[in-house]
């Protein structure tokens, strides 16, 4: 197939640069927008006069049957195509015949990948904020399940003081939340249009870019050509609002592995989101979980990977943002990925309520004891010295079930993990959830 460019380089490239700079085989997952940013570039130019009405229907027709096509599965239908911009239009002009050669009119491939880009992570970002809506509902209802279960809370990953698994789960819940926030804000932020921006400095000819960005349902365009084609921010926000996701969900991974292991025993995992060991008969791994923290790995070279690329590039367009698709794709994989299993893990959860309650020694009452001489008129600083030279807090005995469900209580205050809060919290969650995004 010709590059859109032979007219200038018959000769077509030498194989192995070809190679090098080719990206169809992992750009083809543009075709769908690049398809739906096309049809928005047509019905511009039929709206200015820059295509006859016949000539827009006949454009508009052949990309929508491109599109039902890549819909369908299709790969690319040229895959020694440069890009997946060249494989759709080589692939129209093969079907169409010469009117396919007005489409690039007014276009260059720079804001064309721009605009794909830019519908990209508009629907990435979409969807892994509703596959986040799933996940806080999924943790929701097994906080409310064990909305009263007592557990140590800890600092240091020492035990602290007492709280309830719902009150431990509901803290991944918001901050789940705030990831789902953050991620339907990029897709807001990438609602922007640098169609009509050509390769660099727009076009001579009479182009309508707001009427491209309407078409798209979007209320914003670029208001420089040269930033239109240069600006890759909204990737970089959306692979930092991942790499976030994927940093919170390693911390869930890493509160199972502890608390399926025989020191805390605290949860035990359902068989299908364990593993086995290829030696050891006995073992039950979380490797699920293991690998939720060892994916967060991803975001962060996906993170400095695609900061690195931006760095120091001069002004317009250069052929290293190709590379942003890597990170791109990278991030948006890993995130849907790590969701997905850990909204599994947080079903498969099996709590031990003898375990849990069985960790709440006397000496996690210790600040307790200590507001209780607040509460006498003692100045805390002397309290918490009293208290702390009263025992050897080395060791301590079981708490009782009345004590800790009295602690429990006094703390049922905002943020709290007393049942009043815990149900509020619950509530608050759920109504933020409550329409699926
Ligand atoms: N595949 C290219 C990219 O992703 C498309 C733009 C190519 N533009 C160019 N002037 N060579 O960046």
């Amino acid at each position: 197939m010709p590059d859109l460019w032979a007219g200038r380089l018959p000769g077509g490239p030498d194989p192995d640069a070809r190679a090098f700079t080719g990206t169809v085989a992992w750009d083809w997952r543009l075709a769908h927008v690049d398809l739906v940013g096309s049809l928005a570039h047509v019905d511009m130019l039929g709206a200015v006069g820059l295509l006859s009405a016949g000539d827009q229907e006949a454009l508009a027709s052949g990309l929508e049957a491109l599109l039902a096509e890549v819909d369908a599965g299709a790969g690319p239908w040229d895959p020694e195509a440069e890009d997946v911009h060249t494989a759709v239009e080589v692939e129209l002009s093969r079907r169409l015949g010469a009117v396919a050669g007005k489409l690039h009119t007014a276009r260059s491939r720079n804001d064309q990948v721009a605009l794909d880009l830019h519908l990209y992570v508009a629907h990435a970002a979409t969807e892994l904020a509703s596959a986040l809506n799933r996940l806080v509902l999924a943790v929701s209802a097994v906080a409310e399940a064990h909305a009263a279960l007592p557990m140590p809370g800890y600092t240091h990953l020492q035990r602290a003081q007492p709280i309830t698994v719902g009150h431990h789960l509901l803290a991944y819940g918001f901050m789940w939340l705030r990831d789902r926030d953050r991620l339907l804000a990029v897709a807001q932020q990438a609602r922007v249009s640098p169609l009509g921006a050509g390769a660099l400095a727009g076009s001579t000819l009479a182009v309508d870019p707001e009427r491209a960005a309407r078409h798209l349902g979007w209320a914003k365009v670029y208001h420089n050509s040269l930033d239109a084609v240069s600006d890759r921010d909204f990737v970089v926000e959306f692979v930092l609002a991942t790499s976030l996701v994927l940093s919170h969900l390693s911390r869930w991974g890493e509160e199972v592995v502890l608390w399926t292991s025989a020191e805390f025993g605290f949860a035990e995992l359902a068989d299908g989101w364990a593993t086995g060991s290829s030696m050891m008969p006995h073992k039950k791994n979380p490797d699920v979980a293991e690998l939720l923290r060892g994916r967060a790995a991803r975001g962060v070279s996906e993170m400095a990977g695609v900061l690195t690329l931006l760095k120091g590039l001069p002004l317009a367009y250069n052929r290293d943002l190709q590379e942003d698709k890597g990170y791109l794709f990278g991030a948006h994989d890993a995130a849907a990925g790590a969701i997905r299993a850990a909204t599994g893990l947080v079903g498969a959860l099996a709590f031990r309520p003898e375990r849990t309650k069985a960790a709440l020694t006397v000496d996690l009452l210790a600040t307790d004891e200590a507001d209780r001489l607040v509460e006498a008129g003692v100045p805390f600083r002397q309290a918490h010295a009293e208290v702390a030279s009263s025992r050897d807090w080395r060791q301590s005995p079981a708490a009782s079930a009345d004590a800790v469900a009295q602690s429990l209580a006094e703390r049922d205050r905002t943020m709290g993990p007393g049942p009043g809060s815990i149900a509020r919290q619950l509530e608050t969650l759920r109504a933020a959830v409550a329409e699926p995004v």
